[in-house]
C-alpha cells in the first residue's frame, strides 16, 4: 500500500516536470531532426554545447529536447515561441519521420547515441511519440533494425504512413567512427502495423552514403541528392530516385547550374515537383555553404538551378533542418564555424524566394500531413499529400578532426551483431525488447560524454590497420567481421590530413 502510494507520487512528480515550458530560445545545437506533423513543428535532439575538435576539447552533449512550434500562427523568426520539453533518448544524428494511422506518430531512428548511466541510452532506436496523447514516452516500436547507424535519411509516404530509411554510417558508442563503411540499404517501416522490412537492392541502387538528403515529393519519389560516397562527396547532378510505389530505383543525371557538391547540407520538397536545398559543408570541412538551389523534377530531364535569395540571409551552415511549411521553408540551427552552432530559424518564402523576419503561414494545405484517405473528400491537384520529411544533413565531428577508424571495443560487439535482419522478410515485433522511455525529466541537464581520449594526438592509420584494432585482427578484418549482413558498401581506407578544421568565412564564397 504504502509502495503503491509512493509510486503514485513520483509518477505524478514524473508527469509535473515533464510539463511543457515556454522556452524562450533554445539552445545553439546541430544534427538535430526536424519534422511537420499537422500544424506543428516539432525539432528532436542534437548536439548542444561547445564542440572544440580542432583543439580536442569537445565538451558537447547530446539533447533530448523536444521542441515544438505551432506554423499556423504568424511569428517573428528571431524569437518564434518555442514550446520544449526534455522526453526520451538524448541523440543527434537521427532521424524524424511521421508516422501512424493519422500520421501522428514521430519517428525516432538511429542516431549517435550517448554513454552515459541515464536509462535512456539506447542503440539504434526506432521509437514512437504520439503527438495527439502529448504523452511523456517515446514508446519503443520493439522491432529489430539493423545495424546501428547515423547520418543516414528517413522520408514518410503520407498516403500510406510508409517510412523509408536509406544509408549512413555505423554508430559505436563514443568511440571514433569510420565513415569508410557506407551503409547502402533501404529500410521500409510499416508504421500502422509495426513491421519493418529491408527492400531488395536493384541495379540502379546508389552506392553506401551519408551526409546526403532524400526527399519525398507528391509523386511518392524520393529524392537522394548529395552526401559522401566511396571516398569523395558526390556530384550534384547524380540524382538517385526511389519510386515508393513500384518499390524501384531509378538514376537521372541532372542538367542546368549545378550546386557545388556537398554533404550535411538540407533539403525539402515543394507541392509542385521541386527540392530545394540549402547549406551544406565541402568534403575536408573547409568551405561552408549557404546557398540556395532548386531541382525541378517535373521536367523530363530534371534541371538545377541557383538561385538569388532576398532579405537577409542565414549564415552558412551545415547539419541543420528544413522543413517545407506550405510554402516557407523553415531552416532550423546548425553548426556555423568552428565552435559556433545557432539557435535561431529562418522563413524562406519559396514563392519569391525571400528571406523573411516575419513567418506568416501560407498555403498550409500543401504540406497537411494527414493520411490520403483522410483527405480524399478534398482532391487538390497539386498536393497529393506525400510530402513530408526532408531530411537532416548530419555530420559525426569525429571525421573533422580526422580520426576515421575505429576503436573497437569489445563490449561492444555483441550488440553490434544483436540486430540481424534478413532479405525482404517482414519482421515482427520483438517481444523481448521491452524498454521504453518512461522519462524521468525535467532535468534539463545533460550527462556530461565520455570521450575516447585522444590525449595520444591525432593517431591516423595510414596503412588501413587500426593501432586500436582488436585480438591483433586488422581493421578490414574487424569490419568485415562486423558487416557481414551485407548491408554495408566497404569503400577504400582514406588518409585524412591533421590539418586543425579552418572554416572560410561565407561571405567570400
Ligand atoms: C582544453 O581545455 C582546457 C581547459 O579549458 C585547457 O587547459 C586546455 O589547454 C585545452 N586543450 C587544448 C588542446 O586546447
Ligand atoms: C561509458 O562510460 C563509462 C564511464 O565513463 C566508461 O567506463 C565506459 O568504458 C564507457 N563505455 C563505452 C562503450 O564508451
Ligand atoms: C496517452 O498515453 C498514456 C501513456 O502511454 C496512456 O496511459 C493514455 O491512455 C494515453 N491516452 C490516450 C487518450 O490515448
Ligand atoms: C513495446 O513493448 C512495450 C512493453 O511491452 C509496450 O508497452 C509497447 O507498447 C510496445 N511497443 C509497440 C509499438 O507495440
Ligand atoms: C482518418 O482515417 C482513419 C482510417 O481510415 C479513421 O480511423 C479516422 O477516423 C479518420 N480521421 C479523420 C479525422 O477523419
Amino acid at each position: 500500500m504504502l509502495k503503491q502510494f509512493v509510486t503514485l507520487v513520483a509518477t505524478s512528480c514524473i508527469e509535473l516536470l515533464v510539463q511543457s515550458v515556454n522556452a524562450a530560445l533554445p539552445d545553439p545545437r546541430w544534427g538535430h531532426a526536424s519534422v511537420l506533423v499537422r500544424n506543428n513543428l516539432y525539432i528532436y535532439g542534437g548536439k548542444v554545447g561547445k564542440s572544440r575538435e580542432s583543439d580536442l576539447n569537445d565538451t558537447s552533449q547530446n539533447s533530448n529536447q523536444l521542441l515544438v512550434l505551432d506554423v499556423s500562427n504568424s511569428f517573428l523568426v528571431s524569437d518564434p515561441g518555442w514550446i520544449s520539453r526534455f522526453v526520451g533518448p538524448k541523440v543527434a544524428y537521427h532521424t524524424l519521420s511521421i508516422g501512424g494511422p493519422q500520421n501522428e506518430l514521430l519517428v525516432l531512428y538511429g542516431g549517435e547515441y550517448a554513454n552515459s548511466t541515464d536509462e535512456q541510452v539506447l542503440e539504434n532506436p526506432l521509437l514512437y511519440y504520439d503527438t495527439l496523447n502529448s504523452s511523456s514516452i517515446w514508446n519503443n516500436a520493439n522491432l529489430s533494425v539493423g545495424t546501428p547507424r547515423m547520418s543516414h535519411t528517413a522520408v514518410t509516404k503520407l498516403d500510406d504512413s510508409m517510412n523509408y530509411f536509406f544509408g549512413g554510417i555505423p554508430t559505436v558508442s563514443n568511440s571514433l567512427i569510420s565513415s569508410q563503411v557506407q551503409f547502402q540499404d533501404l529500410f521500409k517501416l510499416d508504421t500502422i502495423n509495426n513491421l519493418w522490412s529491408i527492400q531488395t537492392t536493384d541495379p540502379n541502387t546508389p552506392s553506401g552514403r551519408f551526409h546526403h538528403t532524400a526527399t519525398i515529393l507528391s509523386d511518392g519519389k524520393m529524392y537522394v541528392i548529395g552526401g559522401y560516397s566511396k571516398d569523395e562527396l558526390v556530384d550534384m547532378s547524380q540524382i538517385y530516385v526511389y519510386d515508393t510505389i513500384n518499390a524501384r530505383w531509378s538514376f537521372q543525371t541532372a542538367s542546368g547550374t549545378l550546386p557545388t557538391a556537398r554533404r550535411a547540407h538540407a533539403a525539402a520538397g515543394t507541392h509542385n515537383g521541386k527540392v530545394i536545398i540549402h547549406g551544406g559543408v565541402s568534403m575536408n570541412y573547409d568551405v561552408l555553404y549557404g546557398d540556395v538551389a532548386v531541382l525541378d523534377t517535373t521536367q523530363s530531364q530534371y534541371m538545377w538551378s541557383i538561385e538569388e535569395t532576398k532579405g537577409a540571409a542565414p549564415p552558412a551552415r551545415y547539419s541543420h533542418t528544413a522543413t517545407m511549411v506550405g510554402t516557407n521553408m523553415l531552416i532550423a540551427f546548425g553548426y556555423l564555424t568552428n565552435d559556433v552552432a545557432d539557435n535561431n530559424m529562418y522563413a524562406l518564402d519559396t514563392t519569391t524566394f525571400t528571406w523573411n523576419e516575419n513567418y506568416t503561414p501560407n498555403n498550409l494545405e500543401y504540406t497537411d500531413t494527414m493520411p490520403r484517405s483522410n483527405v480524399s473528400k478534398t482532391p487538390s491537384s497539386s498536393n497529393a499529400g506525400v510530402i513530408a520529411g526532408s531530411t537532416i544533413g548530419v555530420i559525426t565531428f569525429f571525421s573533422l578532426i580526422g580520426g576515421l577508424f575505429f576503436l573497437y571495443r569489445k563490449r561492444k560487439r555483441d550488440s553490434f551483431y544483436a540486430a540481424p535482419y534478413s532479405g525482404t522478410e517482414e519482421l515482427t515485433s520483438n517481444p523481448d525488447k521491452t524498454k521504453k522511455f518512461s522519462v524521468s525529466s525535467g532535468s534539463t541537464a545533460v550527462e556530461e560524454l565520455s570521450r575516447p581520449s585522444m590525449s595520444s594526438g591525432l593517431a591516423v592509420p595510414t596503412t588501413g590497420t587500426s593501432e586500436n584494432g582488436a585480438h591483433g585482427k586488422d581493421y578490414t578484418t574487424l569490419l568485415e567481421e562486423r558487416m557481414m549482413g551485407s548491408d554495408v558498401q566497404q569503400t577504400n581506407f582514406m588518409i585524412v590530413p591533421k590539418s586543425p578544421l579552418r572554416v572560410t568565412n561565407p561571405d567570400n564564397i
